[in-house]
């Protein structure tokens, strides 16, 4: 899988944040089973490297990934525990030599034109743009287009189901990303059926594809 297939692979993606396994292999089954495969188990809490290893051994049909990579070393952490993708917020030169090297697809964050320009320098193509509402928006993606035609985007900061239909109507956006489908007290409560309501409601919002041909 290269970049652009992991941004096909599922309209949303949950930007996770998990404090046990047992929690995280329940979460992903019910992700999943809502039809959101694309998972990014975010390296914000102790338990996210154990969270992708059980949820990679656990639940084949999830694509399980890491999030908030800001090292080499927490890239490295990452692949051993067996992430398919990685996703940072932002990008060194020593980070993208080893995402590069990692054979992963890898979105690096990006937030002005400076950066999804240095980004592409060295190989990536795709790019997560954070944090997309705080610093633009729906009308930066549009005014990017012109000069970075070749860029494709994966927005995350900011985007809910209120506006996530906006921003996957972009040509050069391919997947949003947030943490809006696992808000923090429906997972401390278990409640996986509002999260199952939240995933399948993303999915619909997905299909209302309002692109012009
Ligand atoms: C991220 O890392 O992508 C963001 O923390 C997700 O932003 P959100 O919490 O506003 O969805």
């Amino acid at each position: 899988m290269n970049a652009q297939e992991l941004l096909a692979h599922s309209p949303v993606m949950p930007v996770i944040v998990v404090h046990d396994t047992a929690t995280a292999v329940e979460l992903a089954r019910t992700l999943v089973a809502g039809g959101i495969r694309s998972l990014e188990i975010t390296l914000r809490s102790p338990a996210a490297l154990d969270a992708i290893r059980a949820i990679g051994d656990q639940v084949p049909d999830a694509l399980v990934g890491v999030g908030t990579v800001r090292t080499p070393q927490q890239l490295d952490s990452a692949l051993q525990a067996g992430a398919r993708f990685g996703v940072s917020p932002g990008l060194t030169a020593a980070l993208a030599q080893a995402a590069r090297q990692s054979g992963i697809p890898f979105l690096p964050g990006v937030a002005t034109v400076s950066e999804a320009m240095q980004a592409a320098e060295w190989g990536f193509a795709v790019q997560k743009l954070f944090p997309a509402e705080a610093i633009g928006g729906v009308p930066l993606l549009q005014a990017w287009r012109g000069p970075l035609p070749d860029l494709a985007f994966c927005p995350t900061g900011g985007i809910h189901a209120g506006n996530a239909a906006d921003y996957l109507a972009l040509p050069n956006v391919g997947c949003v990303g947030g943490s809006w489908l696992t808000p923090a007290a429906a997972l401390a409560a278990r409640d996986w059926d509002a999260i199952a309501q939240l995933a399948r409601q993303a999915c619909r919002l997905a299909q209302q594809d309002t692109r012009t041909p």
